[in-house]
């Protein structure tokens, strides 16, 4: 049993429990912030990516200890409905999404990428997001969506 704090969309998060529990579980279970999605629970789909200090990570296999004093991202801190993030507003205008459930970890892993990379190549972004995946064979839309926002990011 130990304790853990540390930020959450700007706002101060305190969790109490297993230090060795995964990060996803603390965010999901304990403080009810549901973007994160449990998807493979091994770091192989993406569906669980926050930012931590700005970098993706998979928050599945994180121990929730590893996020001390961390300033952690979702979804719902990457932009607001009245001003969301070029990345959430180009999937809304391409409707991406079929059953949603991967949209988190596309949006997330991308918003870190092109922070960093505004001016990436196609190639470069497919690279930067090989690792996810979308059961429902959405991934002409998903790219198409991420260029749109990319025009707006660099
Ligand atoms: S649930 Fe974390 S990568 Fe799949
Ligand atoms: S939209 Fe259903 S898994 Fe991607």
């Amino acid at each position: 049993m130990a304790t853990t704090q540390f930020t959450v969309d700007g706002k101060p998060a305190r969790v109490d429990g297993d230090p060795q529990m995964p990060l996803l579980y603390a965010l999901r279970g304990d403080l009810k912030m549901i973007n994160p999605k449990f998807g493979c629970g091994l770091a192989q789909c993406g569906a669980c990516t926050v930012h931590i200090n700005g970098e993706a990570v998979r928050s599945c296999v994180l121990p929730v200890s590893a996020v001390q004093g961390q300033q952690i991202t979702t979804l719902a801190g990457l932009g607001t409905p009245d001003k969301p993030h070029p990345l959430q507003t180009a999937f809304v205008q391409e409707q991406v999404p079929q059953c949603g459930y991967c949209i988190n970890g596309w949006v997330m892993t991308a918003a870190a990428f092109l922070k960093k990379n505004p001016t990436a190549t196609d190639a470069q972004v497919r690279d930067a997001l090989a690792g996810l995946k979308c059961r429902c064979g959405t991934h002409v839309s998903i790219m198409r969506a991420i260029k749109r926002a990319q025009a707006q990011m660099v």
